[in-house]
């Protein structure tokens, strides 16, 4: 059969040849690198990714809706992101597909809704002032690495409320941090995995995976054995009983949503209130506001205060810790005028959008009131810091309540100042800085 020319309507972008001679240009700096091609392409272009295999990137707020919610049954995450993901983190929710995927997710869902939460505010609110009380104070304080530990914290203990001795934390945070970045470096830079063999590497790293599931074998089974009752996320995931056959989860599946809830529900935090500090301390006004709003406010009344709400709002606008996603076609599609091919990968760009001058007055500004004098904007169609549809971050009411109480507690302790350093981003599987150096000072 003669293929027939054009039966494709993708948009332009780059050619095989382009894409690979730009490929050093994207990975030193993937989202400066978007952020030009958009303006060059009008806000959606195509890229390739071999002879057959294309990837369309797009910051059209419509194309992102479509993709993630109008039609997402024809859309999986792709095996880019998620077949070596699954080797070292299990295949819980963030890399599973389809059916076992909405299996899970129905399962999951309920302990995430806000009043099911509520029993786990104490265990973060207890964990955020323990850490609090530790803060350094001084000059020049990176405050990354802190928020990334307290975070960290938070969520191991909201999943299993007991005391882990220090060894055993400091233990899952390495293996956690490392594994994490020998993925990154594994998806970034193909080639290096010719060297796996001679080098040894990988293999290392997937004996610390399984010493994680170790671990979690240990604590799910003295839980097991427990008469004691808990009330964190692990009780609620051993309690989960499947609609259709009434069975619970296997350990190994509950282990897979375990350590996916951890790497889902740590990072993203940190960055989020790595930024947010970091805009504070540079915008003194703001700051004096968001304190004057809190002053005579108990910590859980914080996370109805909605000045503090439009400061975490337009702090994920700026800086979203989730700073694209992506999908694969499983069907050939088209949206408006573009038609492509199953197998085509999208990528939406949610940093783009977020700074993008079309839909935002002063889009480079760190203006929180947007939020107030727009109550919609938060839920509108170009604002996407958790993603949409029914693949929607399932922790958003837990990181907006950990991020409210933190907050709250921080800014009763201390005040920051600005320093002449200047966070870069650091675009890898989130949009982290490389580090907020700040000046804090006890009240
Ligand atoms: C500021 C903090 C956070 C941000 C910005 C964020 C962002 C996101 C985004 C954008 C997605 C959707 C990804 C996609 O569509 O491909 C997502 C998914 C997910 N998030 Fe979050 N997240 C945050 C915190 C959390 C927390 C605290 C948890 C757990 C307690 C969590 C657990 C998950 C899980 C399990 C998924 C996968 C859901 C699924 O595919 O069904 N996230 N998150």
């Amino acid at each position: 059969m003669v293929p027939q020319k054009n039966k494709y309507n993708l948009p332009v972008g780059y050619s095989l040849l382009q894409t690979t001679l730009k490929s050093t240009e994207f990975l030193n700096n993937p989202i400066q690198f978007i952020s030009k091609s958009m303006v060059v392409f009008s806000g959606t272009y195509t890229a390739s990714l071999g002879i057959n295999r294309k990837l369309i990137i797009t910051q059209d707020p419509g194309f992102i809706d479509y993709i993630l919610k109008v039609n997402h049954r024809n859309y999986h995450k792709s095996e880019l992101s998620t077949e070596r993901a699954v080797q070292f983190f299990g295949n819980g929710l963030l890399f599973s597909n389809g059916d076992y995927w909405l299996k899970q997710r129905r399962l999951i869902q309920p302990a995430f809704h806000r009043e099911k939460l509520q029993g786990l505010y104490n265990i973060i609110v207890s964990t955020i002032d323990e850490y609090v009380i530790k803060f350094p104070t001084g000059t020049n304080i990176d405050v990354y690495p802190l928020a990334h530990e307290l975070s960290f914290h938070i969520i191991v203990r909201s999943l299993f409320d007991i005391k882990l001795s220090a060894s055993i934390m400091e233990e899952l945070s390495q293996v956690f941090t490392e594994l994490q970045d020998f993925l990154i470096k594994d998806i970034n830079q193909p080639l290096r995995k010719l060297f796996y063999p001679f080098t040894g590497s990988e293999n290392a790293q997937l004996k610390k995976a399984r010493r994680l599931r170790e671990i979690f074998t240990a604590i799910i089974n003295e839980r097991k054995a427990s008469t004691e009752s808990y009330a964190d996320l692990l009780d609620m995931l051993l309690k989960s009983k499947y609609e259709d056959t009434g069975e619970a989860m296997t350990t190994d599946q509950v282990i897979d949503e375990m350590l996916i809830l951890i790497f889902a529900g740590h990072e993203t935090t940190a960055n989020t209130l790595s930024w947010l500090l970091y805009l504070l301390a540079t915008h003194k006004e703001i700051l004096q506001q968001l304190r004057t709003s809190l002053k005579d406010s108990t910590v859980f009344e914080s996370l109805s205060n909605e000045y503090l709400k439009a400061v975490i709002n337009e702090t994920m606008r700026l800086y979203p810790a989730a700073w694209m996603t992506e999908r694969v076609a499983l069907e050939d599609d088209s949206f408006k005028q573009f038609s492509y091919p199953k197998n085509t990968i999208i990528i939406p760009f949610f940093f783009g959008l977020h700074n993008d001058k079309f839909f935002w007055k002063d889009a480079v500004k760190f203006q929180p009131e947007r939020f107030i004098n727009d109550p919609i904007l938060a839920k509108s169609k170009h604002y996407f810091p958790f993603g949409a549809g029914p693949r929607m971050c399932i922790g958003n009411n837990f990181a907006i309540a950990e991020m409210c109480f933190f907050v709250f507690a921080f800014l009763k302790q201390f005040n920051i100042e600005a320093t002449m350093q200047i966070p870069v981003m650091k675009p890898l599987i989130t949009l982290r800085p490389d580090r907020v150096v700040l000046n804090i000072e006890k009240l």
